[in-house]
């Protein structure tokens, strides 16, 4: 059998060693390696201004950083949700005591339907907690009118959409939080680590102190916190990468338009990004015709060394720990979506490798 050379789903992003290490080198001289030290407060500053936000706190990753949003916004009783997305945002919710109610998604972007949103609010419900599916918007018009008619809060789950705007602003600026991972794999990594996102200065300084157990001084504490700091090592990671933020978005835009080029007339679908989106391109998803027609590409793929992704599947409401929903969209979806390889390495020949599969085999 023919030796391919192996094609993963994903790598980090290769942050340049020397640059990491010249900051390593002032973490050691000052001796302070966490608590809100010099480099994660100059890794928020960076990422704050680069972003056009107006509240940010870098956090431990990005799970934590959603269970402080559930808990500064004091959610109970039942929330909103998608069935689509990582496991994180569900079981953080199930984590803090909060029954996720699971509606379903528009085919175009698989993000929250706000129709299905507003049919599924009862006296219980307290917050709509959503994705930015691949970094495409949710509907944030639509949805803000809901929970503002509602009274409803609303959390962003907004680990994929780094660099996305809607508008022409962040994606990160919408709701009452939005948070964010920077775990290796994500378009911006700080190996580990996350953010909480506010244009509100009193939820912003809650999560201040909930990440710190509630420090408002050395023996002052300001109701229940944990700990959800990120060290001064991984804020290093973060802020290097910030630097090459724009280049790490430009050869996710490249990598994307090679993908288009090469898979015209291939029998997969692509999402839309709705009018005013520039989308971030952190993932290239694809809807084959079929469960079959997936499972087929991805032995041929397989075969090849290459490694697609069946992401997001299954449906986040056939897990065991929450009760099912008739989600007609988000069933059928789940069984046919995946991301194909993408990473800052990629090349054109390794995405023709990869399309020649898809246009044969899809
Ligand atoms: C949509 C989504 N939400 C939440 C998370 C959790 O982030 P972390 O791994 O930083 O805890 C991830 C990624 O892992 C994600 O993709």
């Amino acid at each position: 059998m023919a030796e391919y050379e192996p094609l993963p789903v994903t790598l980090p992003f290769p942050t340049p060693r020397q640059e990491v290490f010249d900051l390593l080198n002032g973490i050691w001289d000052r001796n302070w390696l966490t608590n809100n030290g010099p480099v994660l407060r100059e890794f928020e500053a960076t990422f704050t201004r680069t972003f056009g936000l107006e509240h940010v706190k870098v956090v431990g990753n990005g799970t934590v950083a959603l269970q402080l949003a559930y808990q500064a916004l004091c959610l109970e009783g039942e929330v909103i949700t998608t069935p689509i997305s990582y496991i994180a945002t569900t079981s953080s919710l199930v984590w803090e005591r909060c029954k996720p109610v699971f509606v379903d998604v528009l085919p175009s972007t698989l993000c929250l339907d706000p129709e299905a949103i507003e049919a599924a609010i009862t006296d219980r419900t307290t917050a709509i907690v959503a994705t930015h599916c691949y970094g495409l918007p949710c509907d944030v018009e639509a949805i803000q009118t809901i929970a503002d008619k509602h009274g409803l809060k609303v959390v962003y789950d907004a680990a994929h959409a780094v660099g996305s705007t809607f508008k022409g602003r962040s994606l990160l600026s919408f709701g009452d939080y939005s948070t964010t991972s920077f775990h290796a794999t994500k378009l911006l990594h700080a190996v580990e680590g996350g953010a909480i996102i506010s244009a509100n200065a009193t939820l912003d300084r809650k999560i201040f102190l909930n990440r710190n157990f509630g420090h408002n001084g050395p023996e002052d504490f300001s109701g229940v916190g944990i700990n959800g700091k990120m060290s001064e090592f991984h804020a290093a990671v973060g802020l290097v990468n910030m630097r090459h933020a724009g280049a790490i978005l430009a050869r996710r835009k490249q990598a994307h338009a090679w993908y288009d080029a090469a898979l015209q007339g291939a029998a997969v679908e692509k999402l839309a990004a709705p009018e005013g989106t520039d989308w971030n391109c952190s993932y290239y998803p694809v809807l084959f015709d079929s469960e079959a027609a997936l499972l087929r590409t991805f032995e041929v793929l397989a075969a090849h060394g290459i490694t697609a992704r069946r992401y997001f599947y299954p449906s986040l409401d056939t897990l065991d720990f929450v009760d099912p929903a008739v989600l007609p969209v988000a069933h059928d979806v789940t069984r046919r979506v995946a991301c194909l390889p993408l990473m800052y390495q990629l090349t054109e020949a390794d995405v023709a490798r990869v399309a020649g599969i898809v246009c044969q085999h899809a």
